[in-house]
């Protein structure tokens, strides 16, 4: 029978209930778990826990205190944090089992620990020896470097206690647990409440802390997901498996933007900051071959020289295919059909394939006008002239639209040796300097006039 006044809360996924009984959440899953009770106090005593004291303040008499902020020295790391990780603050990344995110973080916490600050490193996912293994391979471990292999919570924080570390690093949230809850680690109630009780280990000490998420492959995202709102930063780790670059991407930073992008190469003797990504992803780029174009991709403040290659061959029957990689499908399917209708190109006899080298994506429309020149270059097998770069949105009536960034898109492409650009006609000035030779255009027929002389 409930009891009048008790809370029943399911083990599982949290759901809260006034009767006893199974968990409908959870039972619609077919998993019937049952409603626990919820221990009365427990909510009491943790609210007065969290909040020792608290009072309204004035927003004028709250302090700032100044050097809050440590340079990791990893340069990458420390751009998508906004500038180093801040002081009590909790940053969880994400990302693919594999990908790399216990070696960034290792090389973090070896790289902290060069610069005279305490880490502890805690593994629950590899013994003390493997991780000793991993760090042989990255070179020399610095004497800050403090490593522990646990997944009892209770124990992690007593520890972190009585060492009061800089940094606190957690790999991985999904292997730790409280011993009072009784679902497993990686659960959904383990992971909120390990995630909430390291939020206030982090502010009542100042520690910084690092958690590992790792994101299941279906995109399912029950481990770090139910924690993003809690943490302070969310950063996703991603990349190709089988391509050695990587990016660290901002999804949410209380304390910086979330456009910086930190680019790294996965290599033999772990990650490499990659700190020119143009001259990375374009190094391998074949000179005079039609269907090639270099495209320009905007990622934040840094620009990202990208080369983007069609190559349009005619179907054998039916509905010709199409294939994207590196960029929308359907943004892709699109413009294949604006460079049809508007000029004239009989794509529907042709397959198309696109690809963006180097396995990088581009997210964004200024890439429109290079995958129209890449199409037309590789249906009429005429390289583009000159060693130039392209950008600009296209619209369905085949106009060129302008683009944000003109500058910073610029000086990178002047910085990488190219002679000129293709740049929507709106977005030029008259009379503004520029540093390389520029050509504006309004419509995709003139940049093709312009680049294959048709
Ligand atoms: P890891 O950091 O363990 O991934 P995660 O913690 O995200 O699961 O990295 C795993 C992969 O990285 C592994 O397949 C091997 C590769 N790797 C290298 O290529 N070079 C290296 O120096 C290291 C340490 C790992
Ligand atoms: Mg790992």
């Amino acid at each position: 029978m409930a009891r009048e006044g008790s809370v029943y809360r399911c083990q599982e996924c949290g759901f809260a209930a006034l009767k006893s009984g199974t968990c409908p959440d959870c039972a619609r899953q077919g998993n019937y778990i049952q409603l626990v009770e919820e221990r009365q106090g427990t909510a009491k005593g943790r609210r007065a826990s969290t909040q020792p004291g608290s009072a309204p303040v004035r927003l004028a008499d709250v302090s700032v205190e100044a050097g809050e902020r440590t340079l990791t020295g990893v340069g990458e790391l420390d751009r998508v944090l906004g500038g180093g990780v801040v002081r009590g603050s909790l940053v969880l990344i994400g990302g693919d089992p594999g990908i790399g995110k216990s070696t960034l973080l290792f090389q973090t916490s070896r790289a902290l620990a060069d610069l005279g600050a305490p880490v502890l490193y805690v593994s629950g996912e590899e013994s003390a020896a493997q991780v000793k293994l991993r760090a042989d391979r990255l070179g020399i471990s610095p004497a800050e470097l403090y490593l522990l292999a646990e997944t009892n919570l209770e124990e992690i924080e007593a520890h972190t206690v009585s060492l009061k570390p800089r940094v606190l690093v957690v790999d991985s949230i999904q292997a730790v647990y409280l011993p009072d809850l009784e679902s497993a680690p990686g659960s959904v109630s383990q992971v909120r409440e390990c995630g909430g009780r390291l939020m206030l280990l982090a502010k009542r000490t100042g520690v910084a802390t690092f958690l590992v998420g790792h994101v299941t492959k279906e995109g399912a995202l029950a481990g770090p997901r139910v924690l993003e709102h809690l943490v302070d930063t969310v950063l996703y780790f991603e990349g190709e498996r089988h391509h050695s670059y990587r990016v660290l991407r901002a999804v949410k930073n209380r304390f910086g933007s979330t456009n910086e992008i930190g680019v790294f190469e996965m290599t033999e003797r772990g990650l490499a900051e990659v700190k020119n990504p143009s001259e990375f992803f374009l190094s391998e780029r074949p000179q005079g071959a039609p269907g090639s174009v270099v495209v320009s991709s905007l990622e934040g403040s840094r620009p990202l020289l990208l080369e983007l290659q069609v190559l349009v061959s005619p179907a054998s029957f039916g509905t010709p295919r199409r294939t994207v990689l590196g960029m929308d499908y359907n943004r892709a399917c699109l413009l294949l059909a604006v460079l049809e209708k508007r000029l004239g190109f009989p794509l529907q006899t042709q397959d198309a394939f696109v690809n963006v080298a180097g396995g990088a994506r581009v997210v964004e429309p200024a890439a429109d006008l290079g995958l129209i020149v890449a199409a037309a270059s590789s249906y009429l097998d005429r390289p583009v002239k000159g060693n130039i770069v392209i950008f600009g949105e296209v619209g369905l009536a085949g106009e060129v639209r302008a683009v944000a960034g003109l500058e910073a898109r610029l000086r990178e492409a002047a910085a990488l040796g190219f002679a000129g650009a293709m740049v929507p006609r709106n977005n030029l000035l008259p009379g503004a300097p520029l540093p390389l030779e520029v050509h504006g255009v309004g419509s995709i027929d003139e940049a093709i006039q312009v680049l294959l002389g048709t």
